[in-house]
């Protein structure tokens, strides 16, 4: 068994008809989030919780930020390319859970869709993929400035 873990941070600017992109789905957010990417944190938080379990670079070795070949891409690519690293190794995902820490949106109505989209996404049971949300208790710079993700994976 292997367990990995994974975290990202994005900057968020207020936005009228903004959005928060979560495993590929999109929920309407009062903010925009910084990214060099699409900025899907819930990926790229999972993406290195697969990394770092299989033992290999993190998601800025192999997607550098800054790149011309990383602007603006589909974070999903990158979470497929470690569990094509995964299927190499002979490992199969057992199961992932994620903490979303955001001030707002309330995630709480979305929970149902999101692990389902994830589950079905990972081609894990249901309830093999969990998600839990907070808010940052209204700290002023991290509640207005950032949402932040944690990730983990268990492989066997
Ligand atoms: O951060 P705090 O402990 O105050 O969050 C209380 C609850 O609010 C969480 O356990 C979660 O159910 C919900 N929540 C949410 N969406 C967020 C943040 C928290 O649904 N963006
Ligand atoms: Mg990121």
């Amino acid at each position: 068994m292997r367990i990995g873990l994974g975290f990202d941070l994005h900057r968020i600017k207020t936005a009228a008809r903004g959005y928060l992109l979560l495993g590929g789905i999109k929920i309407p957010a009062p903010y925009k989030v910084a990214a060099h990417s699409d900025g899907d944190l819930l990926f790229h938080a999972l993406a290195d919780a697969l990394a770092s379990a299989l033992g290999l670079g993190d998601i800025g070795e192999f997607f550098p930020p800054g790149s011309s070949a990383t602007r603006a891409m589909n974070s999903r690519r990158i979470l497929d390319f470690y569990l094509g690293r995964m299927k190499k190794s002979r490992k199969k995902l057992l199961s992932v859970s994620a903490v979303i820490v955001a001030e707002r949106p309330k995630l709480g109505p979305y929970r149902e869709r999101l692990r389902r989209a994830l589950a079905q996404s990972l081609g894990l049971p249901l309830d093999a993929a969990g998600l839990t949300f907070k808010t940052f208790e209204a700290m002023p710079a991290l509640a207005e400035g950032s949402i932040a993700c944690w990730a983990n994976c268990l492989l066997k």
